[in-house]
């Protein structure tokens, strides 16, 4: 149980509030950040005059050994610790004395609590976009190996029209360059460093804020204290942001899943990201791909719940705001795991170009040729729509494909179906049509993937 030795309180805590209170469970994680930030607090201390030359250094070497307590798995919390912030302080008293008590002058757990999650955010975000670089370089690879095989490209999970594999793989690629930008903007909105705000009104010491921001890696010092204290914007924006990419690898892995089935064929993930079955001996599951698919449900929960705390919250720090730590920590685990995962999968993957030739050689994926070419020969699409589901209908009743049909059937819908109609069909080069930019025809593609090319290697400096 907490002493509260010199302290407006005569009486130690409740032990019901106490393990509610404290915070250790969440925010323990933080401890290298909140050490850096004292290291940069001493030094702003020791400039300001606060503490003299021995002071400083005695409490630098003293948050250092702490430092080297926790990196090493060594540092012990007690009972008593009510936070991380806490601990480390108390830590350093043990072992430097009461020169410790200096530490906490012109600062208040308020503006560091925020300072360490932002420190935290920034670092995260940083790290995801690496990662996300590192998965988009190898589905452009992926892509690149797989430019010119066909497969059919779906809508309602129904085969539509043909497109090539790299183009289809591409998607991905797009996905992620969005993801990429918004991690990007988590760390600009991280970068505005809240420490200097001091409980809410600022400190009654002329902190140098900006040498401080330097020094712990920060853009900017926030401009209004009571902002400074109870903004976790930036934690929102990290959620956020950890969501929407981890929808794109549930996307991504869902779609590995269908395709490596034995009903689709289309893939097969290498054995190392697979497992077995307890039961049933002759199973490989794509476990992998699955964990990609089940893991964006739960951290868009995690922005929700974050979003719920600070509704209506009035300024400024409210322990409400504890609560920011538990969904930023395990949203960074949860998609930096998951981003090296997918990275992983796609390293080994193996596509079956036969399985995926035959799919989109099914002749009805052609139907849309056959109304562009009544449209060609100057017939409103609409109808050259209907007409063309007519022939499908019949031919799906009759049991047979379009190129089987007689000439006497064509005639029947429109004199402007001729020997063209047996041509389209017959050139299996539907896909090299899509000529638009952007659209999966071989020159299409190659261009789309030559900027790809261009913009990763922008981001990766
Ligand atoms: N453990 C607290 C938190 O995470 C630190 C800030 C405490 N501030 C306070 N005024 N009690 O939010």
């Amino acid at each position: 149980m907490r002493e509260r030795e010199v302290s407006r309180f005569g009486r130690p805590p409740d032990p019901r509030f106490w393990s509610m209170n404290r915070s250790l469970a969440v925010d323990g994680w933080l401890a290298p950040y909140d050490i850096r930030q004292s290291v940069a607090h001493v030094g702003g201390l020791h400039r300001l005059g606060v503490l003299d030359d021995a002071e400083f250094e005695l409490l630098r070497d003293g948050l250092q050994q702490v430092a080297d307590e926790v990196a090493e798995d060594r540092f012990a919390f007690v009972e008593a610790d009510e936070d991380i912030h806490m601990a480390i302080e108390r830590r350093l008293g043990e072992i430097v004395g009461p020169t410790a008590g200096k530490l906490h002058t012109a600062r208040s757990r308020n503006d560091q609590v925020a300072t360490d999650l932002a420190m935290a955010v920034m670092e995260h975000s940083e790290l995801a976009q690496r990662q996300i670089v590192s998965l988009m370089t190898r589905i452009l690879e992926v892509a690149q190996a797989h430019r010119d095989w066909a497969m059919p490209g779906y809508t309602h999970l129904q085969r539509a029209q043909p497109v090539y594999l790299g183009h289809h793989l591409m998607t991905w690629f797009w996905m992620l360059v969005r993801d990429f930008e918004r991690f990007g903007q988590t760390r600009r909105a991280a970068s505005v460093m809240p420490l200097g705000s001091g409980a809410l009104a600022g400190l009654n010491w002329e902190l140098d804020r900006d040498a401080l921001a330097e020094e712990l890696g920060f853009a900017s010092v926030s401009m209004n204290s009571l902002d400074g204290v109870s903004n976790r914007d930036f934690a929102l924006d990290y959620l956020a942001a950890a969501a929407i990419c981890s929808m794109h690898l549930s996307r991504l892995g869902s779609e590995i899943v269908l395709w490596s089935s034995s009903e689709f064929g289309f893939c097969r993930l290498d054995e190392a990201f697979t497992s077995g079955s307890s039961i049933m001996p002759q199973k490989q599951n794509p476990d992998s791909a699955e964990i990609l698919r089940s893991k964006s449900p739960g951290l868009a929960q995690a922005f929700a719940g974050l979003a719920g705390v600070m509704h209506a919250l009035p300024l400024t720090y409210n322990k409400d705001l504890q609560e920011d730590k538990r969904p930023v920590a395990e949203a960074i685990a949860t998609i930096e795991g998951s981003l090296e995962l997918a990275t992983g999968m796609l390293e080994s993957i193996e596509f079956d170009r036969e399985a995926l030739e035959e799919a989109s050689s099914d002749e009805m994926l052609a139907a849309t040729e056959i109304a562009d070419l009544l449209v060609r020969k100057g017939m409103p699409f609409r109808e050259a729509h209907g007409i063309v589901g007519d022939l499908v209908r019949e031919c799906v009743s009759r049991g047979i494909s379009l190129s089987g049909l007689e000439r006497s059937d064509l005639a029947e819908r429109s004199e402007l179906l001729d020997d063209e109609f047996f041509e389209v069909l017959g050139q299996a080069s539907w896909l090299e049509s899509k000529v638009s930019a952007g659209g999966t025809s071989l020159s299409s593609l190659d261009s789309q993937m030559h900027a790809a090319a261009a913009l990763l290697s922008e981001l990766s400096n």
